[in-house]
């Protein structure tokens, strides 16, 4: 069933919002299904309103977060806009220990935590506790009530995956498009820091090479979002890549934003123009 598209309702850093014109030629409702193993704030998901999804991210705060939105939104909603944004209110919702609280109490928590921080980040310390502070620059605004209903009403056709990459790729089959959006695992960047205990190592880009191959051998179709580096450029070979200009927003400092390339790197058949590739 046709439903129309819903906004992400989390700042996130990496997310993909700015290039959802871009990212959407690749997509086709005649695909079964959509899947996207690294969903952060599900900006694409969001926007394309699949009929039928698999989200999953290793962050297992924010997919119960998800789960708690999907079955309780209205009471949800009604409590994040009467929460005050204060750099008070911040600090002692902040401070508060998730294992204490309900699970609405939780997702309440999680995105205020995450519409109100500095750069929409997501860091936790060693012990699991999230340490990013109060983002004291004007944030926009929260979505509205009707936005927010609707991005709830999505996750419904959505089974959500709390895990690792592979254990949600284990899922793909043939005539699904996957969308892989990992976070850049280059060293020298400061971006390679701002997931916390979330990093992507070498390791990691070698399992995510090794499951393109087996995303293909399945008869599904997938495009990976990635920093035009050397990893990339690697990953990128025997796929049909596409270079494009981004502005890079996960940066953070106002100053530090700059253009940006990235590697979209897929094995469909687009042959469209993608705008901006070089
Ligand atoms: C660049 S963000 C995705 C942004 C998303 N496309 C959006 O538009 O919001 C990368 C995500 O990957 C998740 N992640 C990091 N390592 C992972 C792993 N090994 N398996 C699954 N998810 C992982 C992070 O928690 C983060 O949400």
């Amino acid at each position: 069933m046709m439903m129309s598209s819903a906004k992400p309702f989390l700042r996130w850093a990496g997310s993909k919002k700015k290039q959802i014109p871009r990212l959407s030629l690749f997509w086709s409702p005649t695909y079964s299904r959509y899947i996207e193993p690294f969903a952060g704030s599900c900006s694409l998901f969001f926007a394309l309103s699949p009929d039928d999804a698999i989200l999953g991210d290793k962050n297992a705060e924010l997919i119960e977060m998800y789960s708690t939105v999907r079955d309780r939104s209205e009471e949800i909603y009604n409590r994040i806009v009467a929460i005050p944004r204060t750099r008070d209110m911040y600090y002692t919702l902040r401070a508060q220990s998730p294992a204490t609280l309900t699970r609405v109490e939780r997702a309440v928590r999680f995105i205020y935590l995450n519409r109100n921080c500095f750069n929409g980040i997501f860091r936790t310390n060693t012990h699991g506790a999230f340490n990013v502070p109060f983002a004291s620059y004007r944030v926009g605004a929260f979505v509205t009530h009707d936005e927010f209903l609707r991005a709830a009403a999505l996750l419904h056709r959505a089974k959500l995956c709390a895990g690792d990459f592979g254990s949600t790729l284990r899922h793909v089959r043939a005539g699904d498009f996957v969308y892989l959006d990992p976070p850049y695992a280059v060293e020298s960047r400061r971006v390679f820091k701002e997931y916390g205990a979330h990093v992507f190592g070498s390791d990691d880009i070698d399992r995510l090479r090794r499951h393109l191959c087996a995303i293909h051998a399945k008869g599904a179709h997938f495009v990976v979002s990635y920093a035009d580096c050397r990893e990339a450029r690697a990953l990128a070979n025997n796929w049909v890549s596409y270079r494009v200009r981004l502005r890079r927003h996960v940066a953070g400092f106002a100053r530090g934003r700059r253009l940006a390339y990235e590697l979209l790197i897929t094995n469909t058949a687009q042959s469209c123009k993608i705008t901006g590739a070089q």
